[in-house]
């Protein structure tokens, strides 16, 4: 990890990208011509929307060097790998990927095996794979994506792994070109990096320090996604609530939640993720006066007990937290409410777990994401020496799993015989004679109906409820 200082770039590194690029593409362009088979790429990505939107650049500059995606690995001329540290398990699944592509590339020895993302940013990690998977043609981080044109020309020639970690930050890259899978729906990046230091946390360390895009950049952006047809976006950064507090202006997450909401052919707005210490009442405020933005709000709050969440440095306490939710849902009616909880920090005791799950029964979340505290080396909380043995974690886990899910349940039962708006997305993976789409409040809603409607906002009456999904009909 080390000292990192702050680095501007500036136009010509990019405009250098460009043509690396356009050579490349020249060159793909010829070899189609000589042998008709266009060069294909194949990506895999790990860990949250943010690692997913940094793919979607990376198979943005693919494409704009003239290779094509393809869903089969064995044919693929440049595979990247986009790794995620946020947890043990998550790094266990990468070695595991990395080991298959060993004998694949004996098969094709042309194939380009890239690992990139979080868990690069992580001495050990690349050591590993200096080491032991020797088979790794190119290894950068996630500061230098927007350098991968140039990498990817270099690690052509290269007989070893190229290894190119930027120790540097600060750095917003703005015109990278990207691939969007979703037409209708699109993830905005507003801010990169973390202040926050949570204990148990490695994004700080891997992502950096929090940098805001520009509200003009972010705004031109989502112009042309609606100029495209794009209908529903959603703004992403680790703690949204605190965009805008490193730039010299004066204008907060609000105030472009606004100027979002004021973009003609946007119809839904969503965001995540916030910080229960930075939700403030001019937001709450402003969700309920801005039409577009969704009843949604996923705020984490990770564990009940004051004394854990001073521990894990979280800046709020359980009864703060139970407040704000209350506010939310006074002034958002019909809100869905999800988080994200951590069973077993270091030190919680069974008096604690029980706060937990009192918060859990308290808000009744329509969704919470539930993870076992995993030891990640560089934070503070894996030197704690209270670590809590993986069988109390297990039990402990089991036990609010069974509940939330009884919960979650709960939170569909009162869509029964109500109308919805659905974005239509397509028909329905498991019925072809059926369209699927999502609520306002994010639920996955399948249903009959007829006509060109993908793409559209229709009207759905519930009729049969579900944990995961609802099904209705089409008024
Ligand atoms: N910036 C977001 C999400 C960060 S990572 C936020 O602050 O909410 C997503 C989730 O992973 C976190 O909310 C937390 O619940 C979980 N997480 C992070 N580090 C973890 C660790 N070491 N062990 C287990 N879960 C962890
Ligand atoms: Fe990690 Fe905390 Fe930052 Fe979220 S707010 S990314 S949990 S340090
Ligand atoms: Fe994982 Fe990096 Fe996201 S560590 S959770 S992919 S910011």
């Amino acid at each position: 990890m080390g000292e990192r200082k702050e680095v501007k770039i500036d136009k010509t590194e990019l405009t250098r990208q460009k043509e690396i690029m356009l050579r490349l593409k020249e060159n793909n362009n010829m070899e189609y011509q000589k042998n008709g088979k266009h060069k294909r790429y194949f990506v895999i990505t790990f860990g949250c929307q943010q690692n997913v939107s940094d793919s979607e650049k990376l198979m943005g500059m693919l494409d704009e060097m003239g290779y094509q995606k393809t869903e089969n690995r064995e044919e693929a001329d440049v595979v990247i790998i986009n790794t995620c540290c946020v947890r043990e398990n998550a790094e266990l699944k990468l070695y595991g990927n990395i080991g298959a592509f060993k004998q694949l590339k004996i098969d094709n020895p042309n194939m380009l095996l890239c690992i990139c993302g979080c868990m690069m940013e992580q001495e050990h990690a690349v050591a590993t794979i200096k080491k032991k998977y020797r088979h790794v043609d190119l290894v950068f981080g996630t500061h230098n994506l927007y350098r991968f044109p140039e990498l990817l020309e270099r690690s052509m020639n290269e007989m070893y792994t190229l290894i190119d970690i930027m120790n540097t930050e600060g750095i917003i890259v703005e015109d990278i070109p990207v691939r969007r899978e979703d037409k209708f729906k699109a993830w905005v990046t507003i801010m990169y990096g973390c202040n926050n230091f949570c204990s148990y946390c490695i994004v700080p360390h891997v992502r950096g320090r929090e940098r805001s895009r520009l509200p003009e950049d972010i705004v031109t952006e989502i112009k042309q996604l609606a100029a495209d047809g794009c209908k529903e976006i959603t703004l992403l950064g680790q703690n949204v609530n605190s965009y805008g507090k490193d730039l010299k202006l004066e204008l907060d997450f609000a105030d472009l939640l606004k100027m979002v909401n004021d973009i003609e052919g946007i119809e839904r707005i969503r965001f995540m993720t916030s910080h229960p210490k930075d939700i403030s009442d001019k937001l709450i405020q402003t969700m309920s006066a801005c039409k577009k933005v969704c009843e949604q709000l996923h705020l984490p709050f990770q564990a009940g007990s004051n004394r854990v969440l001073k521990a894990m440095n979280r800046k709020y306490t359980k009864e703060d937290y139970l407040e704000k939710i209350e506010k939310a849902k006074k002034a958002l009616p019909g809100v869905a409410l999800s988080t994200d909880v951590i069973v077993g920090f270091p030190g919680e005791t069974d008096e604690d777990f029980e706060e937990t799950l009192e918060v859990i029964k308290k808000v009744e979340f329509d969704q919470a994401f539930m993870f076992i505290y995993s030891k990640r080396t560089g934070t503070p909380a894996a030197e704690m020496e209270n670590q809590i043995s993986e069988d109390q974690k297990h039990k402990n886990f089991e036990k609010l799993m069974k509940l939330q899910n009884a919960i979650g349940k709960k939170a569909n039962d009162h869509y029964l015989n109500k109308t919805v708006e659905v974005l239509v997305e397509g028909p329905s993976k498991n019925d072809a004679t059926k369209f699927t789409g999502r609520s306002r409040t994010g639920k996955v809603v399948n249903f009959s109906g007829k006509g060109d409607i993908i793409g559209q906002l229709v009207n759905v009456k519930i009729t049969e409820v579900f944990s995961w999904f609802l099904n209705g009909e089409m008024e």
